[in-house]
C-alpha cells in the first residue's frame, strides 16, 4: 500500500481581521491569531487581500510574512496588482481564487479552462520568483486538466458546494458533489498536482476530506474562527486537528474515503 501522507492545517485569519473591521481600529489582530494558531500547531497561515480591503489589508500581509514563522498561502484575485503585491512579499504560495466584489465569500471555482491565456503569464512570474502556485477550482476534469497544462503545482479544490448541500439538508446533491470531489482529487493526483481542499469545512468535514489520500492539506477559516468565540482557539484547532487525524487513520485501516 502507497504511504500515507501526514495532512497539513492551514489557518485562515481573514475572519479575524473581518471582526477588527467592523469597529475599525487595530484589535482584534489577524496577526495575534496566526501566531496562536502556530503555537497550537497550525501547519500554515492563509490569508486573502481582496480587492476591496474588506477584511485582510496590505499591512496584514506584511506582517504575516515577517513575523509568523510559518508558510503563508496568500489567496489573491489574478490581477496584475495583486501579483504585485505577491512578488513583493514572497509568500509561500500564492492560491488564485475569482472575485466578485458583490460576493460575501468566494462563491466558485476559478475558471482556469475559459482564462488560460490571462493566468498563464501571471502563473509564470510567480513560479519564476519561487512561490508556489494553486489554483482554486471545481473539482472538473476540465479545470484539473487546465491547471496542469498551465502548470500549476497545486490545484485547492473547492469544497462549498458538498458542505452547502449537507448544511441544508440536500443529501442527494451533497452526495454528488462528494462523488466530484473524490473524482477530482484521484484525476488531479495522477496528473502529478499536490492536491488541498478548502471552504466551509467544519469538525465532520474536514475529517472526511482527510480520508481522501490525495489530499496533503486543508484551508480553514470560517468555522474555526466561529468555534475559537466559544472556546478559544487553540481548543478549536485541537478538535479540529483530532478530527483531521481520524480521517486520516481511517486510511490506515485500509477504508476508502
Ligand atoms: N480556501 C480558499 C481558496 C478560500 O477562498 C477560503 C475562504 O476565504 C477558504 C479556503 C476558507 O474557507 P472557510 O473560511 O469557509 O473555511
Amino acid at each position: 500500500m502507497e504511504r500515507i501522507r501526514p495532512i497539513r492545517l492551514g489557518v485562515n485569519v481573514d475572519h479575524v481581521a473581518t471582526l477588527r473591521n467592523a469597529r475599525g481600529g487595530t484589535r482584534p489582530d489577524p496577526v495575534r491569531a496566526a501566531l496562536l494558531a502556530r503555537a497550537a500547531g497550525a501547519d500554515g497561515i492563509t490569508a486573502h487581500l481582496r480587492e476591496d480591503r474588506r477584511h485582510i489589508r496590505d499591512t496584514d500581509i506584511a506582517r504575516l510574512k515577517a513575523e509568523v514563522a510559518l508558510p503563508l498561502n496568500f489567496e489573491m484575485a489574478a490581477t496584475d496588482e495583486m501579483v504585485a503585491i505577491a512578488l513583493a512579499t514572497r509568500p509561500h504560495a500564492c492560491c488564485l481564487v475569482p472575485e466578485r466584489r458583490e460576493e460575501r465569500t468566494t462563491e466558485g471555482g476559478l475558471d482556469v479552462a475559459g482564462q488560460s491565456a490571462g493566468l498563464g503569464p501571471k502563473i509564470d512570474a510567480l513560479r519564476a520568483a519561487g512561490i508556489r502556485v494553486s489554483l482554486f477550482i471545481a473539482a472538473e476534469t476540465a479545470q484539473i486538466a487546465a491547471a496542469r497544462a498551465l502548470g500549476a503545482d497545486i490545484v485547492e479544490l473547492h469544497t462549498g458546494a458538498w458542505c452547502d448541500a449537507l448544511a441544508e439538508g440536500r443529501p442527494e446533491d451533497a452526495e454528488a458533489e462528494f462523488a466530484r470531489l473524490r473524482k477530482g482529487a484521484a484525476e488531479a493526483a495522477r496528473l502529478g498536482l499536490e492536491v488541498h481542499a478548502g471552504h466551509g469545512l467544519d469538525f465532520e468535514t474536514a475529517e472526511r476530506m482527510a480520508a481522501f489520500p490525495e489530499i496533503v492539506e486543508l484551508n480553514i477559516g470560517h468555522f474555526l474562527i466561529g468555534e475559537a468565540v466559544f472556546v478559544g482557539l487553540p481548543a478549536a484547532l485541537a478538535t479540529m486537528r483530532a478530527a483531521m487525524e481520524r480521517g486520516r487513520a481511517a486510511l490506515k485501516g485500509g477504508e476508502a474515503a
